[in-house]
């Protein structure tokens, strides 16, 4: 079924209400999460497709959302390229990737054996909400995946990955091909087993100069969509900290710009044009704020984007861990309450 309001809303064509979803959806902030993950670890979480459907089908049924995303991390298909990842709870790399010996060691895994698991999720999530809603396949894009092999963990600074780059260009190039290679293999294999749409996140994007993007970043990210079998699957583009650059970005290719908050949703539109749909941009902490205040700021977005086709409502960023679930719901409430047409 291509005609479930979120794909529609993908290609730009008109829909009965404003799809929404929550990036980040399937997590700490709702108590029926937090029971399942207290039996296991986040990674066997991961790795155990029977309870990573699970929590993937929760926002679904809660919060009545248009969309559902696959259960992983962008971090899960690293590991099998030779890392060792541990969640506490942020990722941390053992062995960062600092030399070209590191960068040779790496693997490009077949994603068939290196994350079955995920594959498998994918097809029970596929036979779960058929009929109901779409499901989002993601993968992380290569210089976010990149900035946490480099730095090893999190980082205020990005000093390592930055110094690589500078320093070592033919180091940070191998790395990046490695990665693109990886994610090319890992997201066509997401779309083999049902993925309907595929959400590209760069987190990190946003930290480097518009230059720097333009060309550290943005011909990996190209190749990676330009190698993905997506007829019909349309591509999120989601680069955090990216409004200064929306026309660069653009370049990269996709159907669908992801916005953080940071940027005014219309005039991102009028840079990027009527042939890209966007997705966002709901600062995130306005769920904490009351009912009424949820409902103004969701419809100031919504004027925002003044009734033009092709645009999913979100968060610019995923919903944060102590968001009260009612408050969620009632942003989805307010999306749909606000955008019926006639
Ligand atoms: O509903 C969903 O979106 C669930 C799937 C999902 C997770 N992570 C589960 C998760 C998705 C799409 C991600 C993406 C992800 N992971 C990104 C890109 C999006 C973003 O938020 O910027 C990044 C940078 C990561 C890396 C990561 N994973 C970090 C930094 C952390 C720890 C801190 C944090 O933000 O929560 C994780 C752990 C993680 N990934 C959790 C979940 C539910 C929490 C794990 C727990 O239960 O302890």
């Amino acid at each position: 079924m291509s005609d479930y309001r979120f794909l529609k809303a993908c290609r730009c064509e008109p829909v009965d209400k404003t799809p929404v979803w929550l990036m980040r959806q399937a997590g700490r902030y709702l108590p029926e999460y937090m029971k399942v993950r207290s039996q296991v670890s986040f990674l066997d979480l991961c790795k155990t497709p029977e309870l990573a459907a699970e929590v993937s089908i929760q926002p679904v049924d809660i919060l009545g959302v248009d969309a559902a995303i696959l259960f992983s991390d962008i971090l899960t298909p690293v590991e099998p390229m030779g890392l060792k990842l541990d969640f506490v709870p942020g990722p941390v790399f053992e062995k960062p990737v600092r030399s070209m010996a590191d960068v040779d060691a790496l693997i490009v895994p077949d994603p068939e054996e290196g994350v079955p698991y995920v594959m498998e999720t994918i097809k029970i999530l596929r036979r779960a909400f058929e009929g109901r809603v779409p499901l989002i396949g993601f993968g992380g894009a290569p210089f976010t995946l990149a900035c946490y092999m480099v730095e090893g963990k999190g980082s205020k600074d990005f000093a390592w990955i930055k110094k690589m780059m500078y320093t070592a260009p033919d180091v940070y190039a191998a790395l990046m091909n490695k990665i693109t290679a990886m994610d090319t293999l890992y997201l066509n294999a997401q779309i083999k087993a049902g993925a309907q749409a595929i959400q590209i996140f760069d987190t990190w994007g946003g930290i480097l100069s518009p230059s720097d993007y333009a060309h550290h970043v943005l011909p990996y990210t190209q190749k990676l969509i330009n190698g993905l079998d997506h007829s019909g699957v349309p591509v999120i583009h989601f680069v955090k900290g990216a409004g200064a650059m929306l026309d660069t970005v653009k370049q990269a290719g996709g159907d669908v710009m992801g916005l953080d908050w940071h940027v005014n949703l219309g005039k991102a539109r009028d840079i990027l044009g009527a042939d890209m749909a966007v997705q966002g941009n709901l600062d995130p902490t306005v769920l904490f704020a009351p009912k009424a205040v949820i409902e103004r700021e969701v419809r100031r977005v919504l004027d925002e984007n003044a009734g033009r086709p092709g645009h999913i409502f979100n968060l610019g960023h995923g919903i944060l861990p102590t968001v009260p679930p009612e408050n969620a719901i009632a942003m989805v409430e307010a999306v749909h309450a606000f955008s019926t047409k006639g």
